[in-house]
């Protein structure tokens, strides 16, 4: 490639850059700018997704709006599992109350990218952790992150980790639960796919969760109480290491 041309590849990157840059400037001004209480429209989450440019990875519009709903209905600190579209949302949102979010991922390029979004939209305080996937016996979760003793979370947005990891997003109960509030809420995206459904029914028989709404591809779940896990449940950490099958 000749240098003129390896200059007009330079400048059309530079440019989708900057444009990108802005749009996601735009769209998170938007959400920063609703007084407390009021939710952003449809539209304005289909521009921040937009904006944000990872389609085929991010939640859909509908589970942007559940969160924010969420986010209105409930106190205290709020857990995110799997990082993007919905790190800026909740930064966006509890920008202004200072509620405490912890995020968390797994991939480190990504994590990078995150933060340099987080950093460009002045989130530089947002607390997002990259913490690999480790082996619980049965299961693979995130690293357990230190927190504060007594920390509660009232809410976790659960989109992660992806759904080819072993056990999928089963782990959040079993390594967070000392960290979950009683009546926390867990909002799990995808929940059309099998492996979530999977996820879904064995909390069900090891902690006290019930499904309270939800559409298509995603549901929302209480933890009812800390006594879990249940008298008889089997605890899939002693159990021996097995793959569990997960769909793509
Ligand atoms: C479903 S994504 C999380 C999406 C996030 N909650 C959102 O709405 O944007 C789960 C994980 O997939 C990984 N991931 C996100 N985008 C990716 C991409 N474009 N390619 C590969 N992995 C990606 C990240 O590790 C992320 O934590």
């Amino acid at each position: 490639m000749s240098f003129a041309s390896q200059w007009v590849v330079r400048a059309r990157h530079v440019a989708s850059a900057l444009r990108r840059d802005l749009a996601l400037r735009r769209a998170v001004a938007r959400v920063r700018r609703l007084r407390a209480g009021d939710a952003p429209s449809p539209s304005d989450l289909a521009r921040l997704r937009a904006a944000f440019g990872n389609d085929g990875w991010s939640a859909g519009v509908p589970y942007l709006e559940e969160l924010c709903r969420l986010v209105g209905q409930t106190h205290g600190a709020i857990l995110e599992c799997g990082s993007g579209v919905t790190t800026l949302l909740l930064a966006a949102l509890t920008e202004s109350d200072q509620r405490p979010v912890l995020a968390l991922e797994h991939l480190p390029d990504w994590h990078a990218r995150m933060r340099r979004d987080l950093f460009r939209l002045g989130a530089q305080g947002f607390d997002l952790r990259c913490l690999p996937l480790a082996s619980y016996g049965a299961f693979d979760w995130y690293r357990r992150p230190l927190l504060p003793p007594g920390l509660l979370f009232s809410l976790v947005a659960c989109d992660g980790p992806p759904g080819q990891t072993r056990g999928g997003r089963y782990g959040l109960l079993e390594v967070m639960s000392d960290h979950l509030a009683d009546e926390c809420v867990i909002l799990l995206d995808d929940a059309q796919r099998e492996s979530e459904q999977q996820v879904v029914r064995r909390w069900k028989e090891r902690f006290r969760v019930v499904e309270t709404h939800g559409c298509e591809r995603y549901v929302a779940l209480l933890l009812r109480g800390k006594e879990a896990p249940l008298p008889g449940a089997a605890d899939p950490r002693s159990a021996p290491p097995r793959a569990v099958p997960v769909a793509p």
